[in-house]
């Protein structure tokens, strides 16, 4: 997804700005750019990727201490260099960096056109220079005329924006995309999310919808869009490391991540036990319960259908956020928990507003401290998974199931429909899964690696579960296809005969996550089914496990844990699967083709 950044201070600008691009690259782009102000306005741009960029156009030459960068990824207008942002204003004085979506740019073309305007890119940005130099014509200074142009715009922004008549400083505004200040010594950035600033400062602002913020090299001021008035923001200090937003020595941000899910788990069960009692309140006082989330966090959001229905006996809906408005009915009764690792997710934002325009009361979980969903929610439940710079999720996929755990035992307290010693054993169970966890990528993973390159050539391959199995199978399937490009297909095992098993056939591979629990003996059945067809069984089972050993191919085996624990530990085996097939098909799993880590348009 787009990303901007921006600097203003001693140094040269450009060396930083591209600096802080490669930071952004893990949000998905298509094109990059920089612009500079010197004596002049210097601008470099093109489509694909950074360092093939900076190697045709060499942006080290751009001279100017005031600049400001993006990564595209296209939404109006194809990727191609003129469609590459920053974008500016005919005089080819002031250039713009934006995120997100002009919804009346076609209007506001037709306006600026009839005003002797040209357009030379198919955006929606290049209204943007072009308004506020038609505002400065009409004699507005600088912010007075990004303030006109911006309460003329509809839709969703993030803008970066500098004027060669005003070098001095670096306009920011937000509305409904993310935006920070990086606040240096003599030197400050904006950026749309942390770690493209990390390495030179940890002081950051977040800035919040319907704000500005005018920024020289020693000050941020934050003005409110509409009425101009000046708004005081404490800095939050960020503890991320930058270490802890590179790859600590692991060849791919993704298996640094899978590795980190230890920490991220203690962390997010550490963190929730302050914040679940609020949520339970509000849970308990609802009629109807909608999970909403996309992709990865949808798969948690099933897994804590299952914990609340189980533990807790409460009956709750997981829908797909881009479903939300056409399928679900939401009204005063309702409680909408949004579960988002980024909290910007375009369609998850979407289901809340719809829910909550409807009376719903919203909660949301999200990894992202101050991203978007935290305002538009009447809770905030957060995890602390730290940094995910891999597109596909991981760490954060746990850390959301650890809470979804943590929230199910809470519940079944207040309700007391389990033994307090029951549940007593539970909590300390899941307060040890760390360590479980630890143990299990240690087993797992040169079993897994070596399964991978037995496998890596597969066309298709198949996930099956049951139970709370299903769930993690759908995880195990999605990782696949994201970074390893093979169709791969999650199926409930006992759906098996209403069709997948047409497709099982002598070499094909199913994976099978064996669970404990009720549904053991029904697993054993389908696994028999897909061994007699031919299909080649990898199965996931509890070690020790002797039967289901005799039906497979190959067997991964995972240290006991409680039946709703298993998502925390089985889903180790099937992400480093992913992993290890996309590295030895030479893929690289940090950056998927046509995906993005955070997807901000609907
Ligand atoms: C994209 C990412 C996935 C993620 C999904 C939802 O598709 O590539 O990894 O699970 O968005 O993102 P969110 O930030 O809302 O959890």
């Amino acid at each position: 997804m787009c990303g901007i950044i921006g600097y203003i201070g001693k140094r040269q600008a450009a060396a930083i700005l591209l600096d802080g691009l490669k930071r952004l690259e893990y949000r998905g782009y298509d094109s990059a750019g920089i612009a500079t102000i010197s004596d002049k306005l210097h601008m470099k741009k093109d489509k694909g990727k950074i360092e093939e960029i900076d190697r045709r156009l060499n942006f080290a030459d751009m001279p100017g201490t005031i600049g400001i960068g993006h990564t595209r990824w296209a939404t109006h207008g194809e990727p191609s260099q003129k469609n590459a942002h920053p974008h500016i204003d005919n005089a080819g004085k002031i250039a713009v960096v934006h995120n997100g979506i002009i919804e009346n740019y076609e209007h506001l073309r037709h306006f600026l056109r009839s005003n002797g305007y040209s357009f030379y890119s198919d955006t929606d940005t290049e209204v943007v220079p072009n308004l506020i130099n038609y505002f400065m014509r009409q004699g507005h200074d600088f912010e007075e005329a990004v303030r006109s142009t911006v309460s003329r715009l509809k839709g969703s922004y993030a803008l970066g924006i500098v004027s060669l008549d005003e070098p001095d400083k670096l306009i920011a505004v937000r509305k409904e995309s993310p935006l920070i200040i990086g606040l240096g010594v003599d030197e400050m950035f904006i950026a749309s999310d942390v770690p493209a600033v990390l390495p030179y400062t940890k002081r950051v602002i977040v800035m919040e919808d319907g704000e500005m913020a005018i920024v020289t090299s020693v000050k941020a001021i934050i003005k409110r869009v509409d009425s101009g008035e000046i708004v005081e923001r404490k800095p939050l200090e960020i503890t991320w490391t930058i270490e802890m937003a590179e790859k600590r020595g692991y060849p791919h941000f993704m298996l640094k991540e899978i590795h980190e899910q230890p920490d991220a788990v203690r962390e997010t069960l550490r963190a929730a036990q302050k914040e679940l009692d609020g949520l339970c309140d509000m849970l308990l006082n609802a009629k109807r319960i909608y999970l909403v989330a996309c992709g990865t966090a949808y798969h948690a959001a099933l897994i804590g259908k299952y914990a609340l229905a189980q533990l807790a006996g409460m009956s709750t809906e997981v829908v797909i956020s881009s479903e939300f408005q056409e399928s679900c009915m939401a009204d005063e009764g309702t409680v909408l928990l949004a579960i988002s690792q980024s909290g910007e997710t375009a369609d998850t934002l979407k289901a809340v507003r719809v829910a909550k325009a409807n009376g719903a009361k919203i909660a949301c979980l999200t990894n992202v401290v101050g991203s978007s969903i935290t305002r538009e929610s009447d809770l905030v439940c957060h995890t602390y998974a730290g940094p995910e710079i891999g597109v596909a999720a991981t760490k954060t996929f746990s850390a959301q199931v650890a809470y979804l755990l943590s929230l199910a035992i809470r519940l079944a307290e207040k309700r007391s429909l389990k033994s307090k010693k029951e549940l007593n054993e539970l909590a300390i169970q899941l307060h040890k899964i760390p360590e479980t966890i630890l143990d299990t990528l240690q087993i797992v993973e040169p079993k897994v690696k070596d399964i991978a390159r037995r496998h890596k050539d597969a066309t298709n391959f198949f996930f099956i579960g049951r139970g709370i199995g299903y769930p993690i199978a759908m995880e195990g399937a999605l990782k696949l296809k994201e970074i390893a490009y093979i169709h791969s297909e999650a199926t409930p095992a006992g759906e098996l005969k209403h069709g997948p098993l047409a497709l099982i056939q002598r070499g094909v591979p199913v994976v099978a996550v064996v669970v404990p629990g009720a549904s053991y003996s029904r697993m054993l059945s389908n696994v028999e089914e897909v061994g007699a067809r031919g299909g080649e069984v990898i199965a996931l089972a509890v070690e020790g496990d002797v039967e289901v050993g005799k039906h497979v191919t190959e067997l991964i085996q995972i240290p006991k844990t409680h039946e709703l624990f298993t998502p925390l530990t089985y889903i180790l085996p099937l992400q480093l699967l992913a992993y290890f097939i996309s590295v030895e098909r030479g893929l690289d799993p940090d950056r998927p083709r046509h995906l993005a880590k955070s997807v901000t348009v609907e």
